[in-house]
């Protein structure tokens, strides 16, 4: 399938690529670098051996997404493109709503006059908000407690609206619970902006002495050591079930969800613990207070996905916090 890939430069989008190119299908980035850089392309040839076509665009501009459906016969869309710092998302929340919100009603709009069909969407399990029990399934309530993800929301709710009006329209909505590592070429990564504000980016800044320690924040949640469980999840698992998501649009229509995690939670001491030994480092850390708006616990139930799209992650923590750590060791300034 010939699939366009918006915010496909980002973190999760250059795996997918990777991921496509190697079953077969032909994606197409559309990305306007404001979270990512050009050379990540380069690297995608190196990996692949294939020139992926790019177009450096901004998804809510309608004019060029409609000239790049005329000069592409697109069987489906990913629409990665999105902006995502929670905290961010607080102090310029319109900035969120326009961005996030436009670019996909831009997309639908486009699509339909193009006839194209199949829609797969970046969601995530922050839609879930202050979950009344874990693990997290499908059908529980959702909602959302920043700006960030009502966007996820609000999305979701859009595309639902659009599926139920079109028959022809399929929609996957993907939830992803946490990804970390990186391809085990350790050519493409995560590459934020500044400091890191997730996890894992934390800690791999900290091994390379780029940032002194890691702040634990808090040491008293309900979990089995007292810190945050999370459901990590390798993006190379994450980006494969992008192709797994395909597949399934082309073959159904409606809208379907899926959560996108291991199933598995571990805790931020687990996190560092693991890190530190299967890297053979020391990340010196201390206790700090809770985050505000962070919950103690969150992980999957994956067995819709495992189920109904037949995919179900593989690789476990101590190849996510190998991958994550060859990655930064050789890539100190990210792509810069
Ligand atoms: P990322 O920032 O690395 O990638 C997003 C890409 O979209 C970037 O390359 C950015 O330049 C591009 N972009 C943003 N707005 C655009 C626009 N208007 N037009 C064109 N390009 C635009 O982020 P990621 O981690 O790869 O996340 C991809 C998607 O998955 C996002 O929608 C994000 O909200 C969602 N998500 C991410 C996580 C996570 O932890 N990384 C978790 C859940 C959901
Ligand atoms: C954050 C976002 C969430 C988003 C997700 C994946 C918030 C409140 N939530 O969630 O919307 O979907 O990232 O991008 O920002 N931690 C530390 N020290 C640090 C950083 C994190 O102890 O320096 C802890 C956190 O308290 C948490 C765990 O590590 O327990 C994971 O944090 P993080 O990577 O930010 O992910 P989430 O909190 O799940």
């Amino acid at each position: 399938m010939k699939v366009l890939l918006t915010g496909g430069a980002g973190y999760i989008g250059s795996h997918t690529c990777i991921e496509l190119i190697k079953a077969g299908h032909t994606p197409i980035i559309a990305d306007n670098f404001d979270n990512s850089c050009p050379e990540v392309l380069n690297r995608i040839k190196e990996i692949t051996g294939q020139e992926v076509r790019l177009y450096e665009l901004d998804v809510c501009d309608g004019e060029a997404v409609d000239r790049m459906f005329v000069e592409n016969d697109f069987d489906a869309v990913i629409h990665f493109a999105g902006l995502k710092a929670v905290g961010e998302s607080c102090a310029v929340p319109l900035r969120y709503y326009r961005n996030n919100l436009d670019s996909t009603l831009t997309l639908l709009e486009v699509m339909k006059k193009y006839g194209v069909q199949n829609f797969v969407f970046s969601s995530s399990a922050t839609v879930y908000g202050v979950p009344e029990r874990v693990p997290l399934v499908e059908g529980m309530p959702t909602g959302c407690t920043n700006p960030y993800g009502w966007t996820k929301l609000m999305n979701e709710q859009i595309l639902t609206d659009a599926s139920a009006a079109d028959s022809g329209l399929s929609v996957v909505l993907l939830r992803y619970f946490n990804p970390i590592g990186a391809h085990e070429s350790g050519r493409i990564g995560e590459d934020p902006n500044g400091i890191p504000n997730n996890l894992m980016p934390y800690i791999t800044q900290v091994a390379a002495g780029k940032l002194k320690e890691l702040g634990v924040f808090g040491n008293d949640y309900p979990t089995h050591d007292g810190t945050g469980v999370r459901d990590y999840i390798h993006v190379v698992d994450l980006a494969v079930a992008h192709v797994k998501a395909i597949d399934y649009a082309a073959a159904h229509k409606g809208t379907e969800i899926f959560n996108i995690g291991t199933g598995t939670g571990y805790s931020v001491l687990d996190i560092v613990n693991t890190f530190m030994r299967v890297n053979d480092l020391v990340i010196p850390y201390s206790i700090k207070p809770r985050r505000p708006g962070d919950i103690a616990e969150c992980y999957a139930d994956p067995s819709k996905a495992a189920e109904v799209l037949g995919w179900k992650a593989e690789r476990g923590l101590e190849e996510m916090c190998r991958d994550s750590w060859n990655w930064q060791s050789h890539n100190k300034n990210g792509y810069k």
